[in-house]
């Protein structure tokens, strides 16, 4: 089960991967404009692809088709092998998802918030689904039958796309939406930093290496 890092800061990616426990990489315009708002985006992408492994999702900004199937391109050059579209979900977004997945492009259709959503999609070829734990969660309803039920007819359809859940605001996000079914959470940094840290462990770990320290010698 892999997990992707929800940012665009290669420093914090650089050091992230180091744990060996990512293998792709989700970005988009919110993140990046939070991040770096005076960033070359390609610069920025070449940045993160030279310091780690995997997918690394890129998000079009442009609204018709024929501007989004041009920016696509423009960002496939970047990395062929590594550089996955980010289609945000629409009628649109799915008529440019059917040309990249023609040109065997990989793609992220984006920004969705239900089962209908996810599973047109799946059927127009979409490499990920990303479902917005969160951004559903802040409408008031319960995620986790989004992603169970999306799961479901994946599996029950031999639909090879794989849900990513993302838009995580705490760790329980993490553990509900793998538990749900989720393929893959993407994960923002502090997050993934939380996962790491329990205070009962920390404690053990100094009782353990404070007892070695005051040992006596017999
Ligand atoms: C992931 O691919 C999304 O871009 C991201 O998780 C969205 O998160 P947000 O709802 O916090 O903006």
């Amino acid at each position: 089960m892999p997990i992707f890092i929800d940012s665009s800061d290669s420093k914090e990616i650089k050091e992230l991967y180091g744990w060996g426990v990512l293998s792709g990489i989700t970005t988009n315009p919110l993140i990046i404009s939070r991040e770096a708002p005076d960033a070359d985006l390609g610069e920025r992408i070449r940045e993160i692809l030279a310091v780690s492994w995997g997918d690394v999702s890129v998000e079009l900004t442009t609204e018709t088709e024929h501007e989004m199937l041009a920016e696509a391109a423009e960002y496939h050059k970047w990395d062929p092998t590594r550089i996955t579209i980010k289609v945000p979900f629409s009628e649109t977004g799915l008529r440019v998802l059917h040309q990249l997945v023609k040109k065997k492009v990989k793609t992220n259709v984006t920004c969705m918030m239900a089962l209908n959503q996810a599973y047109l999609a799946a059927l127009a070829g979409a490499t990920y689904v990303s479902i917005f734990s969160g951004r559903v969660r802040d409408m008031g309803y319960d995620v986790r039958p989004v992603i169970s039920a999306t799961r479901a007819i994946l599996d029950r359809e031999g639909l090879p796309s794989k849900i990513i859940a993302g838009s995580m605001r705490h760790m329980m996000d993490v553990n509900e939406a793998l538990e749900a079914g989720a393929h893959i959470p993407t994960i923002t940094p502090p997050i993934l930093r939380k996962m790491v840290w329990n205070p009962r462990t920390i404690e053990t770990i100094n009782e353990f290496n404070t007892a070695w320290r005051t040992r006596k010698k017999k």
